[in-house]
């Protein structure tokens, strides 16, 4: 059975996230979607608010699991028996650090690689903090969002 982790911070979940999903689950038996609860980013949404945004928009996915995880994604790997990890790419920019972030995973657990897909074209250039700042001053986002998430950023900054 191909098991694969979609790690990431999910500050909040966005259509771009949601993309990436869907597309690997139809390539893996299963997938965990893992939430990272410390990753030196200040977060609007806590771990339990990022884990049940993703756990509604993902529902209707039966291969994809919603999980939490503190300290190297590597041992999180290794502990769930799971030697893919997935990462979305959308843009040149991303690649640098993609690449870095693999095979420093790779060094630190061999039998762990990382797959990369290519987002939707619609959300090439969403991402999280985007579109957190656009809700922040009452843009629309609800093009970019979930319409969980969506209300969830209204519910948080008014
Ligand atoms: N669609 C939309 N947005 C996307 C996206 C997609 N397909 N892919 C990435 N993004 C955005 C995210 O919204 C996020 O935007 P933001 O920075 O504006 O918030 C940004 O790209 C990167 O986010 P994400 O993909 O969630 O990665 P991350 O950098 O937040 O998290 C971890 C990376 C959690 C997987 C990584 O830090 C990790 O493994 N941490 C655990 C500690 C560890 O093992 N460290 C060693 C690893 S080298």
């Amino acid at each position: 059975m191909s098991k694969a982790v979609y790690a990431g911070t999910f500050d909040p979940v966005t259509n771009g996230h949601l993309d990436i999903a869907l597309r690997a689950s139809k390539l893996f038996d299963d997938i965990i979607i893992a939430i990272a609860e410390d990753n030196n980013k200040q977060t609007l949404f806590t771990t339990d608010e990022r884990c049940s945004l993703v756990r509604q928009v993902t529902k209707d996915l039966p291969n994809v699991k919603v999980d939490s995880f503190s300290g190297l994604l590597v041992d999180y790997c290794r502990e769930k028996g799971v030697g893919f990890i997935i990462r979305g790419l959308r843009v040149v920019l991303d690649f640098e650090k993609e690449l870095q972030m693999a095979l420093m995973n790779r060094s630190l657990y061999d039998k762990v690689d990382t797959v990369f897909l290519m987002g939707e074209a619609l959300y090439l250039f969403v991402s999280s903090s985007q579109v957190k700042d656009a809700a922040k001053l009452g843009g629309d986002i609800s093009n970019l969002v979930p319409p969980p998430v969506a209300k969830a950023l209204i519910d948080k900054f008014t």
